[in-house]
C-alpha cells in the first residue's frame, strides 16, 4: 500500500529533504529516538546523531531526557534552527493550564523558548475531554508562536474523528506504532484522508524485540523476507524498513544509542525498493499491536509524573 503524499517538497528521499506539514512548516523526514535511551547515554547519542546527518530529534516528557536531548543538542554546534524538536505532552499534564504549563517544563529542560513540534502522547479515552483540553492548549500555543507545529500519537481513527469535530486545528502529524508486523493501514488511511504526516514509531519493530518486554516474540529483525531484500541491497534489515517507511511517505524516528547502528540507520538514501518488495513487505502484516491499546490507556497505566524542571 502506497500512501505518499504527492507534491515535490514531500519528497523524503535525502535525509534533510523534509515533508512538508500542513502548516507548510517543512520537518525532515528521518529523525532519531530516545525512548529507553538512558539520561546519561541520551547527550552523548543526540550529538552522535546530529554529527551523523540527523536534524530531527523524538523525545517525550515522559522519557525523562528532555534535558540531555538539550545538552546533545548544544554539544553539537547546530544553531537552534538546524534542528527540529520534536516532544510529546504525557497524559498526567492534559488539561488547558496542565497542558501550558507542560510545554514550559519541557521547553526549560530542552532549553530553547521554541518547540517545533508538540503532540500529545496518547489518547485518554476515559477522560476524553481533558484529551481535547489538552489539544486546545497545544492550538494556544501554536497560536502564540510558542510551538511551530502540533500533533498526536497513537490516535486511532475514531480519537481522530472525536478531535476533529471538537477542535479547531487539524493535527500535523500522527506518530504510532508501525512496522512491517503491524502497519494499521486504517490509521495510515485516515491520517491520509486529513493531511496527517504518518510518523512510525518502532520504524524497525524495536517493540518486537526490545529486551524485558516479554518472550516468544517474533523479532521483525529476523524475517526472512526483509533478509533477502536486505541481502539483494547489500543492507541491513532495518535499513529496508526504514526505506519502505520513507518511500511510502511517512516520517520515522529510528532509536539507538550504538554510534554504528546510529550511522546505518540514516545510511538509506541509496538505493531504492521495486513495488514488489514493498508490497512483499506489506503483506507481512499480522495485525497485532506490540505496544498497548490506546483504548486502555489513562492516568493510571502508568503512574508518571512529570517533574519541574
Ligand atoms: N509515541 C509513542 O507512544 C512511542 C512509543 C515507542 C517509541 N516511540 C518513539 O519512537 C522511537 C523509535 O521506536 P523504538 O525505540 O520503540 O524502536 P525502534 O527504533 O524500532 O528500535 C529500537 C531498538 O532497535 C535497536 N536498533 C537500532 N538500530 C538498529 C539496527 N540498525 N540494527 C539492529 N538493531 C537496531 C536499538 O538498540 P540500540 O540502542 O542498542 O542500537 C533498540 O533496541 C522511540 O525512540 C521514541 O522516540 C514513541
Amino acid at each position: 500500500m502506497t500512501f505518499l503524499t504527492e507534491g515535490p517538497m514531500n519528497n523524503p528521499m535525502t535525509p534533510n529533504n523534509p515533508l512538508t506539514l500542513n502548516n507548510c512548516v517543512r520537518m525532515p523526514a528521518l529523525g532519531f529516538g530516545v525512548f529507553q535511551s538512558a539520561p546519561e547515554e541520551t547527550a552523548v547519542a543526540v550529538e552522535t546523531a546530529l554529527t551523523a546527518g540527523y536534524r530531527h530529534i523524538d523525545t517525550a516528557a515522559g522519557y525523562g531526557n528532555e534535558r540531555e536531548v538539550g545538552e546533545g543538542i548544544r554539544r553539537s554546534g547546530l544553531d537552534r534552527d538546524e534542528v527540529f524538536i520534536e516532544t510529546k505532552v504525557w497524559v498526567s499534564d492534559y488539561g488547558y493550564d496542565q497542558t501550558l504549563h507542560a510545554f514550559e517544563k519541557s521547553a526549560t529542560k530542552l532549553g530553547v523558548t521554541q518547540i517545533d513540534l508538540l503532540i500529545l502522547h496518547q489518547p485518554m479515552p476515559q477522560h476524553f475531554e481533558r484529551t481535547l483540553s489538552a489539544y486546545r492548549a497545544l492550538e494556544q500555543l501554536l497560536a502564540d508562536g510558542k510551538v511551530r507545529s502540533i500533533g498526536v500519537s497513537n490516535f486511532m481513527p475514531h480519537h481522530l474523528t472525536a478531535l476533529r469535530e471538537q477542535t479547531h486545528v487539524v493535527p500535523a502529524v500522527n506518530q504510532v506504532e508501525l512496522h512491517p508486523y503491524f502497519t494499521q493501514p486504517a490509521v495510515q488511511r485516515a491520517n491520509t484522508e486529513l493531511g496527517i504526516v504518518t510518523q512510525a514509531w518502532s520504524p524497525i519493530g524495536g517493540i518486537t524485540f526490545y529486551p524485558g518486554w516479554g518472550e516468544n516474540r517474533a523479532s521483525v529483525l529476523d524475517d526472512t523476507t526483509i533478509g533477502r531484500i536486505a541481502e539483494a541491497h547489500a543492507k541491513t534489515p532495518a535499513q529496508v524498513m526504514l526505506r519502505w517507511h520513507l518511500q511510502q511517505g511517512r516520517s520515522v524516528i529510528p532509536k539507538s544509542t550504538n554510534a554504528q547502528r546510529i550511522a546505518q540507520n540514516i545510511d538509506v538514501f541509496d538505493f531504492t525498493l521495486s513495488d514488489a518488495e514493498l508490497d512483499a513487505i506489506d503483506a507481512l502484516d499480522r495485525g497485532v499491536r506490540g505496544g498497548p491499546d490506546p483504548d486502555d490507556v489513562d492516568p493510571s497505566t502508568w503512574d508518571l509524573e512529570i517533574p519541574e524542571p
